[in-house]
């Protein structure tokens, strides 16, 4: 993409929180993007700031993807395609299991039988969840992965990611796709919400409003937080890297922090009263909800492929987070 200048992007899921971001990004770096997304979990706001800059730039599609390639979007073609369209959360994930599995396995199937039509470079975003409940201290790509049993539902989401891996990687073997996959570890910021279980948005919300901060189990599990406006500005790179292609790629912070350290950095940073009480798991979630204590991701592959240096440090991630709600409530 680096030296397309005005090339025509596709982002699938690009209302969402990640998706959104590089769309912001794209147009920033002068390309038509087009955003097929409908609306499950992503919302227009997100994409108030893009379409104010950009104008014409950006095209906006409201619709389930695979319904949009089967109808409209067919003839249409692309330079690229971002896919970050999928059913996420590890609390959405728990209640809509049909969905979750339904979702993530035909939209990517869709989008890769799409990109193939064209023989279109393609990016498939996936998550660190594929490695399931691995006890290693760093999780590298071509690691084994460690799945609980299909009577947890927590882990259709990770079933499903995988099996989006491998049909990912199948293309790029069978067909020659060029089709790079990503694995995000934790990704925070601005524009993420607390509604589907996501950790930071949860606390930095009940901090603002002085509730108790609710860590589940005993808050000495561990994850690493990468800044979204990090995470995605190795998205492009990811993409044009030839080390990259038909592979695997960790994308994501090393630095890890427990929950119980989230919590207190989260009342550091906005100056709040708010108590920290412990939550067992099964009144979170549902009996026998199974969590990770830790998980780091290897770095060296992206390292070696990109100059990936991410600018962001938590606490601030945590302020920016905090600003934009404060100032959401404020607007009603
Ligand atoms: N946020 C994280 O920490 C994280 C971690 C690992 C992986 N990921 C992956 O990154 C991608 C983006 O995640 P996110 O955090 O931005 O979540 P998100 O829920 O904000 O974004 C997903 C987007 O996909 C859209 N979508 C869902 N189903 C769709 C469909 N059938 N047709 C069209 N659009 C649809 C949603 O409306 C939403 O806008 C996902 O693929 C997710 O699995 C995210």
């Amino acid at each position: 993409m680096a030296d397309r200048r005005t090339s025509r992007v596709l982002v699938t899921g690009g209302a969402g929180f990640i998706g959104s971001h590089l769309v912001d990004l794209l147009l920033d770096g002068g390309h038509h993007v087009v955003v097929v997304d409908d609306l499950s979990t992503g919302r227009l706001s997100n994409l108030e700031p893009a379409r104010a800059r950009s104008g014409d730039l950006l095209e906006f599609v409201h619709s389930d993807l695979g319904r949009w390639i089967d109808g409209e979007g067919a003839d249409h073609r692309f330079d690229c395609i971002f896919h970050l369209a999928a059913a996420v959360g590890v609390k959405l994930v728990v209640q809509d299991p049909i969905g979750t599995i339904e979702t993530n396995v035909h939209q990517t199937s869709a989008v890769l039988e799409f990109a193939n039509a064209g023989s279109t470079p393609l990016l498939v975003a996936s998550t660190s969840e594929v490695y399931g409940k691995g006890v290693n201290d760093v999780f590298s790509e071509d690691d084994d992965l460690l799945l609980g049993p299909t009577t947890r539902s927590r882990w259709s989401y990770a079933c499903s990611k995988a099996i989006d891996e491998y049909l990912a990687l199948a293309h790029h073997e069978q067909r020659g796709l060029p089709v790079s996959i990503v694995r995000f570890f934790n990704t925070v910021g601005p524009r993420q919400v607390g509604d589907y279980g996501m950790v930071v948005p949860r606390f930095v919300a009940r901090a603002l409003r002085g509730d108790p901060i609710e860590v589940y189990g005993d808050g000495e599990q561990s994850r690493c937080f990468c800044d979204v406006r990090d995470a995605v500005r190795a998205l492009p790179g990811i993409l044009d890297s030839r080390a990259c292609l038909g592979r695997v790629v960790n994308l994501g912070s090393d630095s890890p922090i427990s929950m119980n350290g989230l919590a207190q950095l989260v009342k550091d940073v906005l100056e709040s009263d708010s108590e920290i009480v412990h939550v067992p798991y099964e009144q979170a979630y549902s009996e026998g909800f199974e969590d990770l204590r830790s998980r780091v991701p290897d770095l060296s592959r992206i390292r070696s492929a990109i100059d990936f240096s991410p600018v962001h440090p938590l606490h601030r991630t945590i302020s920016d987070l905090a600003r934009e709600l404060q100032g959401a409530s404020s607007r009603g």
